[in-house]
C-alpha cells in the first residue's frame, strides 16, 4: 500500500492506493478521531460488485446505513443531493457522521456534495471506483452536480478525510469506462511525468489488459502528479489548470454532442490531439512530438466518431465554457512532454484550422 499526502485548506489527507484496500477501508478510518456514525453512498450498479466486501469492512466500525441512488449523469442533480440529505437526516445523521463514498466520478461528486452541505459539512472518505475517479475525480476536493443549464455548475471545494484507492475494483468496470480513464492518465504524462509517458508508449499492451502491477504503478503515479497539482493550488487560481490539457475542445465536444455518444475521457483523447497540433502550430512544439502524442491517444482508443459540427460552431462552444475568461481563448499548450503552460488570446482561425484538421491528425498517427 502505498501512500499520498495532499495538502488542503482543511488539513492535509491521505490517498492510499494498493490492491485489496476495499477489504481495510473500515480499519483505515481509525485516525479519523469520533465518529457517531458510518454511511455508504454508492450507486446500484457499483454496489452489486462491491458491496458486500465493503458492508464488512465496516461492520465493526460504526457503520449504520448504506444509501444507493442512480449514479447515470442525468441523476447528478440536487434532487439526488436533497433525496440523500433526506434519508441521512431519517436515519438519524449528525455532525460527527462520516460518508463512504463507494463509486465512480458521478457517485464521488454528488456524495461529495452531500458532505459539504448535510450538517454544514461531515466528513467523507472516497472509495473511487473507476479509473478515472481513481487517478482524477477523487483527489482534490472538487465536488458538485449539473443543472439544466449546464455542468457542474453548482458545487463546493469539499476536501475529503480520506481517498481508499483499491486497483481491484476496476476489474468490473467496462473496457470503455477503462479506456476512458486511460486518455486521462495519458494526459498526466503530457503534462508532468515524461517517465510515465514513455512507460505508457512501451507497456500500453499490459495495460489494457489490466497487468495488475502495471495498473497500480500507473494509478499511483497519476494520483502523486495530480496531488502536486492541488495541494500547490487548491481553487485553480493558476498552476491547476495544467490539469485541463486537451480539455478545452474536449468539453466543447462534449457539448456538443450533449453529453451523448462521447465519454468525457474520450472528449479529452480527442482535446488532447487538438492542444497537441495548436501547440506545433503556436511554434511552441516539434511535429514528431505531436505525433506522438497523437499515436499513444489512438492506440488507447478507439475514440468513437466526432460530432458532426463546423470548426466556427465548435469555437462557439469553447467560448462558452466558464472557464472561459471575457471571450478570449485559453489553452493549455505543450512545449514538451513532460512541460505545459497556459496561453491566453490564441487566434481563432488557427484553433479553427488545427479542428479542421483533427480526423487527419489521428488518422496519419495509426498509419
Ligand atoms: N470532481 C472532479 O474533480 C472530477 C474530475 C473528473 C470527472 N468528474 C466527474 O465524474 C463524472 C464521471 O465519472 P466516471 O468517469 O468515474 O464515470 P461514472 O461515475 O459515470 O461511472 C461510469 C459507469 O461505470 C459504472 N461503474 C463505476 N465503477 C464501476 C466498477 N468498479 N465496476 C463496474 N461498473 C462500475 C458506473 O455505475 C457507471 O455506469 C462526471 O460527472 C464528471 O463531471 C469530476
Ligand atoms: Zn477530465
Amino acid at each position: 500500500m502505498k501512500q499520498i499526502t495532499v495538502n488542503s485548506s482543511a488539513g492535509p489527507y491521505a490517498v492510499y492506493c494498493g490492491r485489496g484496500l476495499l477489504a481495510h477501508v473500515g480499519a483505515l478510518l481509525g485516525p479519523l478521531g469520533a465518529i457517531s456514525s458510518v454511511f455508504a453512498l454508492s450507486s446500484h450498479r457499483v454496489w452489486k460488485h462491491w458491496g458486500s466486501k465493503l458492508e464488512a469492512s465496516l461492520k465493526h466500525h460504526g457503520h449504520r446505513d448504506t444509501i444507493l441512488f442512480d449514479d447515470a449523469e442525468s441523476k447528478k442533480t440536487l434532487a439526488t443531493v436533497e433525496g440523500i440529505c433526506r434519508r441521512l437526516a431519517r436515519a438519524g445523521a449528525d455532525r460527527r457522521s462520516l460518508l463512504v463514498a463507494l463509486g465512480g466520478g458521478v457517485v464521488g461528486d454528488v456524495a461529495g456534495f452531500v458532505a459539504a452541505c448535510y450538517a454544514r459539512g461531515v466528513r467523507i472518505v472516497h472509495v473511487p471506483s473507476t479509473l478515472v475517479a481513481q487517478v482524477d475525480s477523487s483527489v482534490g476536493g472538487k465536488t458538485g452536480v449539473n443543472l439544466p443549464e449546464g455542468k457542474n455548475l453548482v458545487g463546493a471545494f469539499y476536501p475529503p478525510a480520506l481517498v481508499v484507492t483499491d486497483t481491484n475494483l476496476l476489474k468490473t468496470l467496462p473496457e470503455r469506462e477503462f479506456r476512458a480513464g486511460l486518455f486521462e492518465v495519458i494526459k498526466y504524462g503530457i503534462i508532468r511525468d515524461v517517465a510515465l509517458f514513455r512507460l505508457l508508449e512501451r507497456r500500453l499492451a499490459n495495460l489494457l489488459r489490466q497487468h495488475p502491477a502495471s495498473v497500480n504503478w500507473v494509478v499511483e503515479r497519476c494520483v502523486r502528479v495530480k496531488a502536486e497539482y492541488v495541494s500547490l493550488d487548491e481553487r485553480e487560481a493558476g498552476l491547476r489548470r495544467a490539469l485541463n490539457f486537451g480539455h478545452t475542445v474536449g468539453h466543447a465536444l462534449e457539448a456538443v454532442a450533449r453529453y451523448r455518444g462521447l465519454l468525457h475521457g474520450e472528449a479529452v483523447g480527442w482535446g488532447m490531439i487538438a492542444a497537441a497540433w495548436l501547440s506545433v502550430e503556436r511554434g511552441l512544439l516539434k511535429p514528431e512530438i505531436a505525433n506522438r502524442i497523437s499515436r499513444l491517444v489512438a492506440r488507447a482508443g478507439p475514440l468513437p466518431e466526432l460530432p458532426r459540427i463546423t470548426p466556427e460552431k465548435l469555437v462557439e462552444f469553447m467560448q462558452a465554457d466558464k472557464k472561459t475568461v471575457a471571450g478570449s481563448l485559453h489553452f493549455v499548450l505543450a512545449r514538451d512532454i513532460g512541460d505545459v503552460d497556459t496561453f491566453g488570446d490564441i487566434p481563432r482561425d488557427m484553433v479553427m484550422r488545427v479542428i479542421s484538421n483533427l480526423r487527419r491528425y489521428l488518422a496519419d498517427a495509426v498509419r
